[in-house]
């Protein structure tokens, strides 16, 4: 569910023509929908709303300041994994205590600045990061709220690279260990034990692997309290896939509930979510303007102005996103052969779809490519000394600049 649809033959963001923000702000242009955004997190909150959940959304997905703010107004916790997360989070209004602070390499530093802030707990990944962890709050005179991360060993059937619950993953600590750390947490008198953290990966488009990974932690859960440890929270992480492409059929986040709020109803838990994909993934798209189009004996290149650098999910997990015109001829039909869109970047590996049949595409067209929203301009770079693009949120039938466009200027700042 979003809000881009087309209306007399051309995409609209909510109330706004996008070619006006093209034309506007100019390509490559990164434009989201608030109302998208809004609209996933409150049916996150409300899917789960029998067990009271505290939403963390994932900053790694989308760290732009005004989507936090819009988050953090409509009552959003956030997951972090850097200091620069956690800095990102208190510029745009967040409070301590909506933080949760995950990731195998804390530095010292972010351990500091994640305790100055009063962070509601961490996600601990070691017993040499735990240790870490109570020697700063103890020279800062703090006690530190601490959840184990556990990697329940299950496969939650996505790619290699964004699975993090097996047991060959650098993240959490097995059950038996996690046990032990939980027994152990006497030892330390500058930690607070509130309880246990899991995140087994990323667009997972089953219900099967929470389940068998949350059945896993509450059996842990049940066993470390026969033996007089209190637990308070448990943490289901995030993954919850989209829909990509017509093929994806990932269940609504009200089946995932389904499947989860019984096993967790009436067990004295508080509930913590992480989602990131779910909230923005379908609220933004990457607007790009055609520059060539090239036609070889394999294959048509339509070569735009968008490139790897400014999205690099297709290059890196080959993941499909959808491609269309901006603006529909009527009775043009998909060309007969394969096009590649590609960006300018010196690699093969610079594609943003292969294979697709566009209607007749021309120099100047613009075209959006959907399901940006999520680990977009979030991981994009400045590779090939590319400027970044402007980023543009819309409200209805007003739109402002999130983020300004990067100059050249802007490339060589700090050099
Ligand atoms: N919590 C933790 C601890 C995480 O590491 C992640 C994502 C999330 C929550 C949010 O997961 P989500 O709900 O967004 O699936 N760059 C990849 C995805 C990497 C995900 C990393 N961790 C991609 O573009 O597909």
């Amino acid at each position: 569910m979003d809000y881009f649809k087309y209306s007399g033959n051309e995409l609209f963001c909510e109330e706004v023509p996008v070619r006006d923000l093209a034309g506007k702000f100019g390509t490559p242009l990164y434009v989201y929908s608030k109302r998208t955004v809004l609209e996933h997190f409150e049916k996150t909150k409300k899917a789960f709303a029998p067990l009271d959940p505290l939403v963390c959304f994932s900053v790694k997905a989308n760290s732009s300041l005004a989507i936090l703010k819009a988050l953090k107004a409509a009552g959003s916790g956030f997951d972090a994994v850097s200091g620069g997360e956690i800095f990102r989070i208190l510029k745009a209004g967040g409070e301590g205590n909506d933080i949760v602070f995950a990731g195998v390499g804390k530095t010292e530093q972010e351990i500091r600045a994640a305790l100055s802030a009063r962070i509601r707990m961490f996600n601990v990944e070691s017993g040499a990061e735990l240790a870490r962890i109570d020697g700063i709050a103890g020279s800062m005179g703090a006690k530190a709220p601490v959840a184990i991360r556990v990697n329940p060993d299950v496969d939650p059937h996505t790619h290699r690279y964004i699975t993090t619950g097996k047991r060959e993953n650098k993240f959490g600590l097995d059950v038996v260990a996690a046990s032990a750390m939980a027994r152990g947490m006497g030892d330390f008198s500058n930690l607070r034990l509130m309880g246990f953290h899991m995140h087994i990966g990323s667009q997972i488009t089953r219900v099967e692997p929470f389940v068998r990974s949350i059945e896993k932690m509450l059996a842990l859960i049940a066993d470390l309290r026969a033996a007089g440890v209190s637990v308070e929270w448990l943490n289901i992480g995030g993954g919850f896939g989209i829909i990509y492409t017509d093929k994806d059929k990932p269940p609504a986040i009200d089946d995932y509930a389904k499947a989860i709020v019984p096993l967790l109803k009436n067990r004295g838990l508080r509930l913590a979510l992480e989602p990131g994909r779910f909230i923005v993934g379908n609220a933004g798209i990457l607007l790009t303007r055609v520059q060539y189009v090239k036609e070889t004996a394999e294959k048509l290149f339509i070569v735009v102005d968008a490139a790897m650098n400014d999205l690099i999910r297709p290059s890196l997990y080959e993941a499909y996103h959808r491609i269309e015109k901006v603006e529909i001829v009527e009775g043009e039909e998909p060309g007969s052969i394969p096009a590649d869109i590609v960006g300018p970047i010196c690699e093969s590996g610079d594609f943003l779809g292969k294979d697709r049949y566009l209607p007749g595409i021309r120099g100047g067209d613009l075209l959006a490519v959907f399901g940006a929203g999520a680990y977009g301009f979030s991981m994009s770079s400045n590779y090939n000394s590319r400027p970044r693009p402007a980023e543009i949120v819309v409200d209805g039938s007003a739109f402002s600049v999130a983020r300004k466009r990067e100059t050249y200027e802007d490339l060589v700042r700090g050099e």
